[in-house]
């Protein structure tokens, strides 16, 4: 069986949780396979993705064996997988760009990056060299001309896109075009934990929403002592970011909130607490007769361990997604594991049409009446083209509930 070949655009604690995960689950079956969403997506289980490149701009790990450069500091993430296997791989220098955050010269080396002096690669060569089929974009919070230049790398290069970023590619129509155009699909942006500060807030958004209780206020503080929280305190970085994790709870709401009745954010950084990330939410609404209620919730999570197995199903359903000749964002696959997806959902219904993609069939096409996607390949038997007219005498695929099932996406809004 074909293995994915997949890159990584920034070594830092995530793409260690995540390379260190690949290795831990290899070759496991049930009940060891306990913390992944999937088992299998496809044909996959998830010790059949392989990191065949690796970019950074640190000179701790440019230069290194990628099964070194993910324990080099300033990474802190949990070493649950300690024995690596020699992946012949060695992190290659990428185009600094706004990667960095000249701040961080102000905090201790093993705290922060030290960018290399190295000449960058040409990425998208480096891509085709190693036969790259998804790239993972892990680049820090800001670094909105370094992502786009991944963005065009894979453009040039044919690869699909997984942005855990929260800079805005899936999400930019402009930017989702063009990605049709190249007939590569994308699932982006914003990688959404698997029980995060996020999925946790919606919830309770959704809860408070369906027992008909009125949100009034309520706020998301965040705190942790990994590179990223160091990053996101630069202000000027944390704009899209703040968007990002606003809207994603606004778009669960019934009513939205006004702008000053809801404040969500990484908020401090705390050296001590390395990749231990504190999420501090507290709701306040009134229920029957006007009684108020407040909730306050504290969740301590490891930061990067936490959105792994996530970005593990992504890659794995944006390989189908080359497979089935798909272009531009997979939105039900975005809606549910990424925070900022071209069109929000509930995460019920963007479950149901992730399992529904990832099974096949028309809904698995990513081609339901809400879909922007275009379809560019081949297709597998039996399957239509969108807008093709069904053969005579054939009937629909899957249930006629499920095909018809209309999806309450929250209208997307933008904040200027
Ligand atoms: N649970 C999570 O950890 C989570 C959830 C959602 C989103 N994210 C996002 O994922 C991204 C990665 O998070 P992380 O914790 O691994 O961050 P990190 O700070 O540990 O790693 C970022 C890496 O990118 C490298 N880098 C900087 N500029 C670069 C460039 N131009 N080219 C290549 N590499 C470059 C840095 O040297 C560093 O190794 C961040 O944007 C973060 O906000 C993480």
């Amino acid at each position: 069986m074909t293995k994915i070949r997949a890159a990584v655009a920034g070594v830092g604690n995530c793409a260690s949780s995540l390379i260190q995960g690949l290795e831990y689950y290899r070759g496991r079956s049930e009940p060891e396979l306990a913390g992944l969403m999937h088992p299998r997506v496809g044909r996959w289980g998830c010790g059949d993705i392989e990191i065949v490149a690796a970019f950074d701009i640190d000179r701790r790990k440019v230069g290194r064996p990628l099964e070194e450069a993910i324990f080099a500091k300033p990474n802190c993430t949990r070493v649950f997988q300690k024995a690596m296997p020699v992946s012949n791989v060695l992190v290659q220098m990428g185009p600094i760009l706004d990667g960095f955050a000249s701040h961080m010269l102000g905090y201790p080396e093993d705290e922060s990056f030290r960018p290399a002096k190295e000449e960058p690669v040409d990425v998208a060569q480096a891509l085709r060299d190693a036969g790259a089929e998804v790239l993972i974009c892990y680049l820090p919070v800001g670094s909105e001309q370094a992502v786009r230049h991944y963005a065009e790398v894979c453009l040039d290069a044919g690869v699909a896109m997984v942005n855990c970023v929260p800079v805005f590619i899936a999400s930019d129509p402009a930017w989702a075009q063009r990605f049709r155009e190249a007939k590569v699909p994308i699932i982006g942006d914003d990688i959404k934990s698997q029980v995060g500060a996020t999925i946790v807030h919606r919830a309770l958004a959704r809860l408070f929403g369906d027992r008909g209780v009125r949100l009034d206020r309520t706020y998301q503080l965040n705190t942790g002592g990994n590179t990223d929280f160091l990053n996101m305190l630069s202000l000027e970085r944390l704009k899209s970011k703040k968007i990002s994790k606003t809207e994603s709870v606004q778009s669960q709401l019934d009513e939205r909130l006004d702008p000053k009745d809801i404040h969500i954010g990484p908020s401090d950084y705390v050296a001590w607490q390395d990749d231990n990330k504190v999420c501090f939410i507290r709701m306040e609404g009134r229920g029957f007769g006007d009684a108020p209620l407040e909730l306050e919730l504290r969740l301590s999570v490891q930061d990067s361990p936490n959105s792994a197995g996530v970005v593990i199903d992504a890659v794995r359903c944006a390989r189908l997604g080359l497979e089935r000749g798909l272009a531009g964002p997979l939105e039900a696959v975005s809606a549910y594991y990424m925070k900022r997806p071209p069109r929000q959902m509930r995460d019920s219904e963007a479950r149901e049409h992730t399992e529904q993609f990832i099974a096949g069939g028309p809904e698995g096409e990513n081609r339901t009446e809400w879909s922007e996607t275009v379809a560019v390949g081949d297709y597998p038997p039996g399957l239509r083209r969108a807008g093709q007219p069904r053969a005579e005498g054939a009937r629909p695929c899957g249930s006629g509930a499920a095909r018809r099932r209309p999806v309450r996406s929250a209208p997307a809004h933008r904040y200027d």
